[in-house]
């Protein structure tokens, strides 16, 4: 396991606000050094494409794959907007359908995006060529800490670090990239988060949690991620 790069800040709401909903640099930054001319990439769980324009953009011929046919169809229209013709959007679930089924020929790489699973870091070795890669980027165990209860698709770098191994994944790179938003008020933090965020974690108690934390002065929410670039070695991933 590489040594694990870590970037930490701490914003004010409002700033953090700004970037919240964009791409995490830290994962940009994996493809650089990548040179991804006609190389066949797989985007699991693509949403609305924008890691998939991202390898596009860099010369990549992907196939983004969703559950979620309005977001397939905005990815269809922003890559005929964009002229993107080697990026191609499809439906699926990355859970439990073999990746064979989008393509015969193993990948170079697959990435995702806030989308993963023990199942799809099984699946992705095995859909990728020997010496291919997977990068991604996922909440870390420590992503909203403050509420008492991980979420439930966190990966903490030793449990990440478990699973690459078993999957015949070497890690390239292992980051943790974290901000700390800062608050004044609880109520600051519903108009930082998104209504069902909230109503799910009023629901489950997370809500209450963090009231308790603010109440001790407490005022803060952890964001973290995880982002990972691994190699497929040579010895082939378990058989599906
Ligand atoms: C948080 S969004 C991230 C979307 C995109 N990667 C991005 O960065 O904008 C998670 C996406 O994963 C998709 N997803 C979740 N489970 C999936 C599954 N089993 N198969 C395919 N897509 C899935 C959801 O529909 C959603 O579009």
């Amino acid at each position: 396991m590489p040594d694990v790069i870590r970037v930490t800040r701490t914003l004010p709401w409002r700033e953090a606000a700004k970037e919240s909903f964009e791409l995490r640099p830290m994962l940009l930054d994996q493809f650089r050094h990548e040179d991804l001319r006609r190389k066949h990439v797989l985007d699991v769980g693509t949403g609305e494409g924008r890691l998939a324009f991202v390898a596009a953009n860099l010369g990549a011929r992907v196939i983004g794959v969703d559950l979620d046919h309005m977001k397939l169809m905005h990815a269809r229209s922003y890559a005929g907007v964009r002229d993107l013709r080697h990026a191609q959007f499809v439906w699926g679930d990355v859970e439990k359908d073999a990746y064979s089924t989008w393509s015969p020929v193993p990948f170079d790489l697959v990435v995702s995006n806030l989308c993963m699973s023990p199942a799809i870091v099984y699946r992705s070795a095995h859909a990728l060529r020997p010496g291919g890669k997977m990068i991604l980027c996922c909440h870390h165990a420590d992503h909203w800490r403050e509420t008492g209860r991980p979420s439930r698709w966190s990966f903490g770098e030793e449990g990440m670090g478990d699973l690459l191994e078993e999957n015949a994944l070497e890690p390239e790179f292992v980051g943790v990239d974290s901000v700390t938003v800062t608050f004044e008020a609880l109520r600051e933090v519903e108009l930082y988060l998104r209504d069902r965020v909230v109503r799910k974690w009023v629901e489950d108690g997370r809500w209450e949690h963090l009231a308790d934390a603010f109440a001790r002065g407490e005022r803060r929410l952890t964001e973290a991620y995880l982002v990972v670039k691994a190699r497929r070695l040579a010895h082939p991933a378990p058989a599906e």
